[in-house]
Parts: C-alpha cells; structure tokens; sequence
C-alpha cells in the first residue's frame, strides 16, 4: 500500500518512553517517587462525579487562577498537555522550515525531536570540560555567537536537564537582547522551577518575544495528567494559543492543578523533602569519593566507576531504574538519578554502591 507521509514525520528515529514501569523504583524520568499525599489525591478524587466527566474541559478558570499565583493576568497564561505538548505548539508556531533552533547540548531530547518532526535545523552548543571550573560549561558567547540572521527560537532551559546548572539573568538577558536583534524568540524551559532559586518569570513578563514554560509533572508530581504551562506577553501567547487543539488540558488535570495551587503546604512539603533527600545523597557521594554534579534540580549526575550501562543493569535487576547516556556524549561516564525523599535515596544508594563496586559484574554470568 502506499500512501503520502510528511517525509520529516516518517523518516524521524522515535524511540518511545519506556513502559511496565510501575514495578520499579523510578529515578529515571525525574518524576516525584514518592508522590503526593494519598489522603489530598483521595479528597479532590471525590470532586469527579459522572457529570464532571460527562463535561468538556474549561480551562479558563485554571487559567485565571494560574496568572494570580505567579503575578500575572490571563493573557499571559496558556495551557498544554504537559510542557511537551506547548513545545510542539512554540516550534510549529515560532519556527520556520529550514532555519535554526539554538539549544545547549546534552539537554531535553525532545527539542531535538521537534527540530526533526517538523523539518527545524537544530544548532546545538555543545558543553564542554572546563579545567579551571573543573565542570562542564557553555560559555554564554558561544550561544549567543550561535544566533544569527538564520535564527528563529532559541530554547533556554533554566536549569538545564542534564546538567543541572542555571542560568544567571544578564547572561540569560543577553540572549534576549542578541535573539531580539534578529526577530527570534526564547523559549525558556523551567520545568524544574521549584528546585531552583533562578527564575526568569519577570524576563517572560516584560519582553516580548520570551515566552517561559512551567510544568506540573515533576515537583507538583502529577505527570500523569499532562499539564503544562507557558507564561509570556499576551500579544505572544495569542499567537501562539492560535495553534492549540480546542481541548487541549483534560477537566482532571484542570482540577488537581486547581487544587494544588491551594495548598502551599503540600508545595513546601515537597520542595523540603526533596532538598532533605538530594543533600543527604551529595554528601554520602562526596564520602565515598564520587565525582558528581549536582545543581539546582531534583537529579544528580554521578561519574560511575564501571560502565554507566552496566550499573544500569545491575540497578535494573535490583528493580531501579536510572537514566545513561549515549558513547558520543560529553557526559557517557554519568548515570543520571532523579532525588527525592531521603528514604528513597538511601534505598538508592545501597543498591548503587552494591552496583558500582560490587565484584559482579555482567560478563560474570
Ligand atoms: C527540561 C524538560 N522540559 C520539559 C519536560 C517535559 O515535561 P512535561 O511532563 O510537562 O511534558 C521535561 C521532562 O523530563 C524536561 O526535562
């Protein structure tokens, strides 16, 4: 049989995420291990009756209520299925066939995906060793000399996922200025805002071609339902709401979020639990004379002393799962593990150095 496909679509390499992984301890996505409190999800559960689901999603309210918790006003909030969903949108909306998208590299995958699906030029910059740092860098000039006439969004993501680190604001200022100078806009990634004091909300506020996305899936922990947030100026966010599909964010993740917004105990419980947790792991890393990086996110990078992938598979067999990386990447000697609370951690740990420094090893079964 054959039939027309968009050539980009049908010749992009998609590897799928994972699936069966609820028999698992999940450090591998960055998602809240533990989740959140079962007697809050068992309350707002009672709010979903028939009627509410026999009801299409309104998400005007959430949107209203989002704007006054972080300052703002409606028309400079628009709703997604997750950050993934509103990164589609940015690209197919801001991005043009042929011209370059700017991200660093290693970062989040899917910018990289989006790139190819939709027939964009991904320009990575690539971090590189730094000796009198002693850390992995991009130096902000090279991103920046990376933005030119060809340019048409740049994707900042404040803190980087991988490698932790975020962003000072004149650095992240000058990438506005040098992406305004050619009519290109920034994207600003913060999905891990609450593990990191840096945030570049006001950026998004105040010029107009920053548009910022927040998402729900990570310290909120509701992954699940796919929500996702993008925070600009409102002549930007109506451009680029004109591309979304008409029910984009379903009535329960509207909901949970509703409700989340509520409770700054639960918000604070998390942040505390999860700050408790990664502390308690970089310290016992740092005992036991690990190299590790570790920033302001709920993940750490650690230099494994076998093969990441064989520590990988060891940790699997153990029933946990971490993230690796590719032979070509700058970070190959790294496993990445999400943090949470610090039992969890300790759980980790003990299956960690029993992996990385026990006398099994693959080649020995
Ligand atoms: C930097 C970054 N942005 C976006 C996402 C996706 O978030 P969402 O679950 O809202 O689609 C992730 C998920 O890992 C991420 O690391």
């Amino acid at each position: 049989m054959s039939f027309y496909a968009d050539p980009n679509i049908k010749n992009t390499e998609r590897i799928f995420p994972e699936q069966g992984r609820s028999e698992y301890l999940r450090l591998d996505m960055n998602e809240n291990p533990t989740g959140l409190p079962s007697d809050f999800v068992d309350d707002v559960k009672k709010k979903i009756t028939p009627e509410f689901l026999s009801t299409y999603p309104e998400p005007d309210d959430f949107r209203k209520k989002y704007a006054g918790y972080i300052g703002a006003k409606p028309e400079n909030i628009m709703l997604g299925n997750g950050t993934d969903a509103i990164l589609r949108y940015l690209l197919e909306t801001f991005g043009e066939q042929g011209k370059d998208v700017v991200t660093v590299s290693p970062t989040f995958e899917m910018y990289r995906i989006n790139c190819l699906l939709l027939g964009l030029n991904h320009r990575p910059v690539m971090y590189e060793w730094n000796e009198t740092m002693k850390r992995f860098f991009v130096p902000i000039e090279k991103i920046c000399d990376a933005i030119n006439e060809n340019t048409r969004v740049v994707i900042v993501t404040n803190p980087n996922n991988p490698m932790t680190d975020a962003y000072e604001r004149e650095d992240f200022l000058r990438i506005v200025d040098r992406a305004e100078a050619f009519n290109a806009v920034v994207i600003c990634d913060e999905a891990y805002h609450y593990f990191c004091e840096s945030t570049m909300r006001d950026v998004a506020l105040e010029r107009k071609n920053v548009i910022l996305t927040r998402t729900f899936s990570k310290l909120m922990s509701i992954p699940a339902l796919r929500l996702g947030v993008a925070i600009g100026d409102p002549e930007i966010i109506k451009v680029a709401r004109q591309s979304q599909l008409s029910f984009d964010v379903n009535a329960v993740a509207l909901l949970f979020g509703e409700e989340l917004l509520g409770r700054a105990d639960i918000v604070e419980g998390l942040i505390e639990s999860e700050r408790e947790g990664r502390k308690y792991l970089v310290e016992e890393l740092k005992e036991e004379g690990y190299e590790y990086i570790a920033g302001e996110a709920n993940y750490v990078l650690i230099k494994t002393k076998k093969d990441p992938k064989e520590v990988e598979r060891l940790l699997r067999e153990k029933k946990i799962l971490i993230h690796t990386y590719g032979s070509s990447s700058v970070i190959k000697d790294y496993l990445r593990v999400t943090t949470g609370s610090k039992d969890i951690m300790a759980r980790f740990l003990i299956a960690f150095l029993e992996a990385d420094q026990g006398t099994e090893s693959v080649d020995d079964k």
